[in-house]
């Protein structure tokens, strides 16, 4: 995970300890995809607020450059729903900065699958993150829906 987020600008990097409580806490609401030699070339890493279990807050999601244009980042997260210990998430959340033109559209296209609404309201300004050198992020708001 931690290879496959550094192949993949802008992404934040962080710290394989996080990723690794990804996977310990939030594997139900995590997804990958590998290649056919094994490598992952595909992930999203997602959780259920506390505040909010019937959302789905998508953290970060990552497709290798060979990877992209086959659907793959958003039938991982409609995979996720599909889960049986995910039926009750009616909603999707996430942050995308104004700059990342392919994720905005991923949620877009979610939304248009969902048959659901999208609203966008700004989340945190770029002073939150301690300087000018991240661009602000807004919430991508998607829901309800019935997966
Ligand atoms: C964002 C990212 C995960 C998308 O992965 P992907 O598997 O190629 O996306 P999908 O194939 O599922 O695309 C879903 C929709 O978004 C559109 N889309 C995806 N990338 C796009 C791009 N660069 N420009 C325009 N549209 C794009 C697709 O055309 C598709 O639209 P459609 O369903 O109407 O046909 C991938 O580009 C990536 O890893 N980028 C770098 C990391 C990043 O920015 N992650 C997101 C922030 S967390």
């Amino acid at each position: 995970m931690d290879r496959l987020v550094r192949e993949c600008p802008p992404l934040d990097t962080n710290s394989r300890y996080l990723y690794l409580l990804m996977c310990h806490h939030h594997a139900s609401t995590c997804a990958a995809v590998r290649d056919d030699d094994g490598r992952m070339i595909g992930m999203v890493t997602a959780y259920k607020p506390p505040a909010e279990p019937n959302t789905l807050f998508v953290w970060q999601m990552a497709v290798a450059p060979q990877g992209r244009g086959q659907s793959l980042a958003r039938k991982m997260v409609q995979g996720i729903l599909e889960r049986p210990g995910n039926r009750d998430i009616q909603h999707i959340q996430a942050t995308v900065s104004p700059s990342n033109t392919a994720s905005r559209r991923v949620f877009e296209s979610l939304a248009k699958h969902l048959n659901t609404t999208l609203t966008v309201d700004p989340l945190f300004e770029a002073e939150h993150f301690g300087g000018a050198e991240h661009e602000p992020e807004n919430r991508f708001s998607l829901g309800p829906f019935t997966p």
